[in-house]
């Protein structure tokens, strides 16, 4: 679907959008209709349910005089003109109504005003945002299902200075789609070579892109993911990608390590049948990693960021991991895998330790689809956030809170951490019990971070979507990348982007 922005003609062609406040009445000079088309709208909506609520749509037979066939009335609530999260829900709200529609155009009046160039930008990245969809495995498709709607424009004042607010907001969205299509690719496609792979394509971007195989982890010592790795046809690989994109190339960068389990079938220990499937997205905390690293390359954020992907294949096999086995960790700690279905910390605490001795970040913040146990707390609505910073945890909430891709903080501490202790070596990869379950996994983490500023995000719940959400389609949302981009564009670039 394409966005395009157009000075603010009355279309004579595709399904005419006009946004209704709540309680509001359709104003025809700010529509710039006439008033008998005016009238006739305003008929329309009297004679239905709908009140201008955000995100309410009402598609009505345009009048006469309108050139267009259909009118597409969009409640914009009791928004005011600077709340962004609400003109984005608006698109998405937009190309929900008209995708399947039949209807192939949509022009969408932008009201004047001082920031209708901001709103446009805004209405338009909901738009794309919710326009994803993964349909390449559906070759079998009859025309009349497939999406109709090709294209979204904006009609508004400044043209220019649409183009411009949109510019960076699109570069976010292809980092966005890059991961949502990692993410919905079946494990058979996507595993840790090929997903390495994938990523190097964001050389061209000029992000520098590392591939570690087993070989090279082997002799630095990254025994935690070369076990969990150990029971697949399909060996682990470490991804590491940096981009540099501050001013002094040599400023310590911001870091993201991201859990890549291509598939987790929990290994020897090993999960019921029911809802495996799901599990070919384990690997949604690497691929919200390296969507973010091309959305901060493809709108050349000035920041140096590193990002790495834990990759490997959790499979039950002759080689495999076994329950009791001690590897010794790449920070030199041993852990006793109690439980080889627990493999997601066990692959990030060589990552982790890895990140932080290499690199040396301002911070580190990893994502992972760790635990059930963050479901059961939080359900899909926030991913669990961990931190031993309070200003990093701070910072990460409130880009959370702009991007609506919300985070709700969750303890460590002494005692949690204490369940974590071996009889048998310094660490045991499972507490032995479901207690705080997505705690105790954290606490698991921080004994592999050397005390650096980290947060860790629990995004079993928010990874995946059964359910279409106002800019997020059902399937793979892409979590994190909006959220991390925000977090970094807030605290870590020079100078502050607007
Ligand atoms: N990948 C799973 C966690 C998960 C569950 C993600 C559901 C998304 C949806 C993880 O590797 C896992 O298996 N965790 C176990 C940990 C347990 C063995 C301590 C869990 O949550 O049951
Ligand atoms: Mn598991
Ligand atoms: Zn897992």
């Amino acid at each position: 679907m394409r966005i395009k922005f157009a000075p603010p003609r009355l279309p004579r062609t595709g399904t005419l959008v006009l946004f209704v406040g709540d309680g509001r009445k359709l104003t025809p000079q700010g529509m710039q209709l006439d008033r008998r088309s005016g009238k006739a709208l305003t008929r329309a909506l009297n004679a239905s349910r709908f009140r201008g609520r955000a995100e309410e749509t009402l598609a009505v037979l345009a009048p006469a005089k309108l050139g267009v066939a259909r009118v597409l009335l969009v409640g914009s609530g009791k928004a005011d003109a600077g709340d962004r999260g609400l003109w984005q829900r608006c698109g998405g709200a937009i190309v929900a109504a008209l995708t399947t529609s039949g209807e192939s155009e949509a022009a969408v009046l932008i009201e004047a005003g001082e920031r209708s160039a901001e709103i446009a930008a805004h209405v338009a990245y909901g738009a794309r945002l919710r326009s994803y969809r993964f349909d390449k495995y559906r070759t079998k498709e009859k025309p009349e299902q497939k999406p109709s709607l090709k294209s979204v424009s904006l009609l508004v004042a400044d043209v220019a200075a649409a183009r411009r607010r949109y510019a960076p907001l699109d570069k976010i969205a292809d980092g966005v789609f890059f991961t949502r299509d990692l993410v919905s690719e079946p494990a058979n496609v996507v595993y840790p070579e090929s997903l390495a792979e994938r990523a190097k394509a964001l050389t061209d971007l000029g992000v520098e892109v590392e591939i570690l195989d087993e070989k090279k982890m082997a002799t630095l010592g990254m025994n935690a993911l070369l076990g969990v790795g150990q029971g697949s046809a399909r060996p682990p690989r470490l991804l590491i990608m940096q981009w540099h994109g501050a001013d002094d190339k040599k400023q310590p960068p911001v870091a993201f390590v991201g859990k890549g389990i291509t598939f987790d079938t929990g290994g020897i220990s090993i999960k019921p049948s029911a809802g495996m499937e799901d599990m070919k997205w384990d690997m949604g905390g690497a691929g919200a990693v390296i969507g973010l690293m091309k959305a901060l390359a493809g709108r050349k954020a000035k920041v140096n960021a590193v990002g790495i992907g834990a990759l490997a294949e959790n499979m039950p096999s002759g080689t495999a991991q076994r329950p009791g086995d001690i590897v010794k960790s790449l920070s030199g700690q041993t852990i006793e895998v109690l439980n080889t279905d627990a493999e997601g910390r066990l692959v990030l605490a060589d990552a982790l330790w890895y990140c932080q001795d290499r690199f040396k970040p301002r911070a580190m913040v990893d994502l992972a689809t760790l635990t059930g146990a963050i479901i059961i707390a939080l359900g899909h609505e926030h991913a669990g956030l961990y931190s031993n910073d309070e200003k990093l945890a701070e910072q990460l909430i409130a880009a959370g809170k702009a991007t609506g891709e919300t985070l709700w903080r969750m303890p460590l501490g002494d005692t949690y951490n204490k369940l974590m202790d071996s009889d048998a070596a310094d660490v045991k990869n499972i507490s032995g019990g479901r207690d705080a379950g997505s705690v105790t996994a954290a606490c698991f983490l921080e004994r592999f971070v050397n005390k650096v500023p980290w947060a860790h995000l629990d995004i079993a719940g928010t990874a995946w979507t059964t359910k279409d959400k106002p800019v997020v389609p059902k399937g793979a949302t892409g979590f994190g990348v909006r959220l991390l981009n925000r977090f970094v564009r807030d605290n870590y670039e020079t100078p502050a982007a607007k």
